[in-house]
């Protein structure tokens, strides 16, 4: 514990440095504050300041990828006057996070070039597509005025639909009658186990009265005059909903049995709302997640950003950094910096010829890209909404396209955008495999299973994207095999002056909030050692 007086110095020390939000966040850790807060870890922008008060000459710094990290890197470091040039291989910034809209163009790594048809006001996030509140991307967009909105992760009103498992299979189930059933049937086993006395032991007569109390509430079971039996309620739903004077409603039935509930694999489903980046609440920029990367390129300057520039070689030479690229012509181009950031995926960054070592390249080639598959499908008509009351929500699926997302705007207009799958590995390399009409058939031919014929024909528009064969990304996100190891370590110091960022050299990979936190730490690093030299 520490003495009042210095507690007080280290709070008054944290909030100059930190801002309100770290201090309220020590406090927390402190046990200050009414629930401890785990905010984004303590940051300072470097500042022109920094520059000004101690005589120091601004530092050049080129930045190979605009993605969210080298948009960051640059961005962070532009607070305080470093002269950032970035350096895009594609012709847009965002890196992964891109969103398709009517006029999109893509050509895929497999030389198939599609372009997008959505109608005006349409459009489909091709990379993230939702922010949890604790992440720092959020605290980007208030800095940045990107304007958010909810994302609807979970609905207890969007399906689960299972096939192969057992008599309930093939036909799709409401989250809340998923729930109704599975809590319910649990809270029937546990309260007779704990009422025949199976569980005295672990609990006193107390427990088991509170237990009891608890699991009648939870699952909707009767008393025990009634044998704890989980019997329905209306939780799962209706078929007729309530209404004015005799109109009670009829609340859906029958209530499949304990045994088809278990098998039908739906209480498997609850635990991905509990993860801890996919509670909800959870939000999504207005108008497409490109907002972020469209915000970061403004507030970086469109004139440091060189597009259509590939980055071909970074070595440190005496005095700082050499990077090449070629432009679109393919004409190679020399630039001198006193450092270079490599904000790439890592396996494009083992591309570049170097000479920081065989090491490096070893280390980049450990983490392991990850095949990823999104298809976006226009509507005409929102039939979800219309016909099934489900406004927004994922439905989890056993078929190949694993998730579907239904739309978190543009509620109650006329057409609407669906992600048609949302899948990873096997089912990503099947579907990426294929040109995408026969995609849009495939998938299409899944969906109609679940949604009926109007899956069918209602669609006006799609787009897809196979992350793994897309240019410059090459892959959804990357796995290690160990973030201990000296593989990890080594990328994350610098390599003379070339540093390495990416969410991939984060413990919060496949989200943005890794590579901004990479950003931070990078540019902290860099302008720490400008400082003292
Ligand atoms: N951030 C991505 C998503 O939300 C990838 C991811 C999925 C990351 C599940 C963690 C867990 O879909």
């Amino acid at each position: 514990m520490l003495e009042e007086t210095s507690r007080r110095g280290f709070l008054r020390s944290v909030g100059l440095a930190g801002g309100a939000g770290v201090m309220y966040s020590a406090m927390g850790a402190l046990g200050l504050a009414p629930v401890p807060v785990a905010g984004a870890e303590p940051y300072r922008a470097p500042q022109e300041s920094d520059f000004r008060l101690t005589g120091r000459g601004r530092k050049k710094v080129v930045v190979l990828g605009a993605g969210i990290a080298g948009l960051a890197t640059a961005y962070e470091l532009g607070k305080a006057g470093y002269d950032c040039r970035i350096l895009e291989a594609k012709n847009r910034p965002g890196g992964r996070n891109w969103t398709a809209r009517g006029g999109t163009v893509e050509t895929d790594l497999d030389g198939r070039t599609q372009r997008a048809r959505f109608s005006d006001g349409q459009y489909m996030n091709c990379g993230p597509g939702r922010l949890p509140q604790s992440h720092v991307t959020l605290d980007y967009c208030r800095e940045l005025g990107v304007e958010l909105q909810p994302f609807v992760n979970a609905n207890a009103d969007a399906y689960i639909y299972h096939e192969d498992a057992g008599p309930l299979s093939g036909k799709p189930m409401r989250w809340r009658t998923a729930k109704s059933d599975v809590y319910g049937y649990v809270s029937e086993l546990l309260a007779k186990a704990t009422d025949q006395g199976a569980l005295d032991t672990a609990l006193t007569k107390d427990d088991k009265d509170r237990l009891l109390a608890f699991l009648q509430d939870f699952g909707a079971i009767k008393g025990k005059a009634d044998g704890w039996k989980y019997a329905g309620s209306d939780r799962r739903g209706y078929t007729v909903e309530p209404g004015a004077a005799e109109n009670a409603g009829t609340v859906l039935g029958p209530v499949p049995s304990l045994s088809d509930v278990l098998a039908s694999g739906v209480g498997m489903r609850f635990s991905f709302e509990l993860g801890y980046d996919q509670a909800m609440m959870m939000f999504q920029p207005v108008g497409g997640m490109d907002a972020i990367p469209r915000a970061l390129e403004k507030a970086v300057g469109r004139h440091r950003i060189q597009y259509e520039a590939a980055a071909t070689g970074v070595a440190n030479v005496p005095g700082g950094v050499e990077v090449t690229w070629k432009d679109a012509h393919g004409s190679e181009h020399a630039e001198r910096a006193d450092f270079c950031v490599v904000a790439t995926p890592p396996h494009i960054a083992a591309r570049l010829r170097h000479n920081l070592g065989d090491a490096v390249t070893g280390a980049l080639k450990t983490p392991v890209p990850f095949a990823v598959g999104k298809i976006g499908l226009e509507y005409r008509r929102r039939w979800w909404e219309l016909d099934d009351r489900m406004y927004g929500g994922v439905v989890p699926t056993t078929l190949d396209l694993s998730n579907m997302w239904f739309p978190s705007y543009g509620f109650q207009g006329r057409r609407g955008t669906v992600i048609g799958y949302y899948n990873y590995g096997a089912n990503a390399e099947a579907y990426g495999r294929l040109a995408h009409e026969e995609r849009a058939k495939r998938a299409v031919d899944q969906g109609v299973k679940i949604f009926g014929d109007r899956y069918r024909t209602e669609l006006d528009a799609s787009f897809s994207v196979a992350w793994h064969r897309t240019p410059y990304l090459e892959g959804g996100w990357v796995g290690w095999r160990d973030q201990n190891g000296p593989e990890y370590k080594l990328l994350n110091q610098a390599q003379g002056n070339v540093y390495f960022a990416g969410d991939w050299l984060s413990h919060v990979i496949a989200w943005q909030h890794g590579a901004f936190s990479s950003a931070r730490k990078v540019v902290t690093d860099l302008h720490t050692r400008v400082m003292a030299a």
